[in-house]
């Protein structure tokens, strides 16, 4: 997960890596107040999560807290790359006499981390690399060793920070390595780390990556979550504990394995060509010792997407026995008809595997008008893309 500056700024202040005061506010009025507080020259920043803000217009500074308010009702609703601007930080500002750039990041390729340092800060990084690669040092740092007093004095020298600032950087790597270690994120990056006039060496912007695997060991990290801009749907699954990516086609679909779900896309997309252009839904991985209850949250949340016609659950049965599977979606059905919200949409099942036989014995025994079960996985892909297209044209017309 990426972080907002915001975000990311307060993960710096908690590890003592050198911040100004700074307000996130999500209104001009909230802006003023902001940078009434602060009560000296304010930065007003767009919140998003893409780079080139300044360039686009989203980092202005501020004399008074009217000027503040007109600068963040400007900025607020802007569109940054595709993204829409619904949350500024009114910062302090700060006098800057020179700008450099620090991080660290994971290097999967090279099996380490890695620490990248350069005095041309402020300007993209990613052309300092391509211009002027000798300015930008990169120095592996080992994951048992971490980022030592000494390792961190040789990423200083090898950028050739200026002698004044190099014990403050040397601080600062550090604290930045424990950003990355303690809160298990595989990139922390500042740019601008900004020199003021009275040799001050500052993080005046940060970008963190946070390793989703690693999620569970950090409670505190669940207020990171973006509720405003993530799918509703997402939101849900993940309180569901379910590997779930919304898509925007007619066929919701379950599976177990990612490998399955994966191919079980293609071939839902191929066949949905043939009958007007219909398409997966969503991506839904149920995984390997999915239970009946897994099953039933998992249609549940599919069947719940308004853009789903019909469903197609492919399961093969390995570790999951399919009974248990069968199992899973008759209660789902009737979990949903519990909750008044009966099932409506066609479900196409293919069941295979570990007790398939028994899977589909439930199935056929249960009746339901809304399920088919088909034996292949081509042609429960071919039906089900059939079913959605008929509801969709029997919508239109
Ligand atoms: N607190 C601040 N005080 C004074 N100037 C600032 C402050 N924060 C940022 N700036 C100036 O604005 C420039 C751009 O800010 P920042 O690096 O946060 O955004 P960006 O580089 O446009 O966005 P991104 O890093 O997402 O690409 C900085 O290089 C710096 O010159
Ligand atoms: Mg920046």
């Amino acid at each position: 997960m990426d972080l907002y500056e915001y975000q990311a700024k307060h993960l710096f202040g908690k590890h003592a890596v050198p911040v100004t005061a700074g307000e996130v506010c999500t209104t001009a009025d909230a802006a003023h107040e902001a940078a009434r507080k602060i009560g000296s020259q304010v930065v007003i920043k767009a919140q998003v999560k893409t780079g080139g803000r300044g360039k686009a217009g989203g980092v202005k500074l501020a004399d008074k807290p009217d000027e503040a308010q007109e600068i963040a009702r400007a900025i607020l609703g802007m569109d940054i790359k595709g993204h829409t601007v619904y949350k500024v930080l009114v910062n302090e500002a700060s006098d800057i006499a020179d700008e450099y750039y620090v991080s660290f990041l994971l290097d999967r390729a090279n099996r380490t981390f890695l620490a990248m340092a350069s005095v041309a800060g402020g300007m993209e990084i990613e052309e300092v690399a391509a211009t002027r690669p000798e300015e930008l040092a990169m120095i592996r740092v080992d994951a048992l060793e971490g980022c030592t007093p000494e390792k961190a004095v040789e990423i200083v020298e090898a950028a050739r920070f200026p002698e004044p600032v190099k014990a403050q950087v040397v601080d600062i790597l550090q604290k930045l390595w424990r950003v990355l270690i303690e809160e298990d994120a595989t990139l922390v990056e500042v740019n601008p780390l900004a020199l003021t006039p009275t040799g001050q060496v500052l993080a005046l912007d940060g970008k963190v990556t946070l390793d989703d695997n690693a999620h569970y060991r950090h409670a505190s990290h669940a207020d990171f979550v973006d509720r405003d801009n993530t799918d509703p749907i997402e939101l849900r699954a993940k309180e569901f504990d379910l590997n779930y990516v919304k898509l925007h086609g007619e066929v919701g679909i379950v599976g177990n394995g990612a490998g399955l779900v994966m191919s079980t896309l293609d071939v839902v997309a191929y066949a949905g060509e043939e009958v007007g252009g219909i398409k997966p839904a969503n991506f839904l991985d149920i995984g390997g010792g999915a239970s009946a209850e897994v099953m039933a949250n998992g249609l549940d949340i599919v069947l719940n997407d308004p853009e789903v016609e019909a469903v197609f659950v492919n399961v093969f049965g390995g570790i999951t026995s399919c009974d248990a599977v069968a199992n899973g979606i008759v209660q789902a059905i009737a979990m949903l008809a519990a909750k008044g919200e009966p099932v409506t949409k066609p479900i196409v099942c293919r069941i295979d595997g570990n007790n398939a036989e028994e899977g589909r014995r439930i199935l056929n025994e249960a009746e339901h008008d809304l399920i088919e079960l088909v034996d292949t996985m081509d042609g429960a892909a071919r039906r089900v893309a059939e079913l959605a297209a008929a509801r969709k044209a029997g919508k239109q017309g």
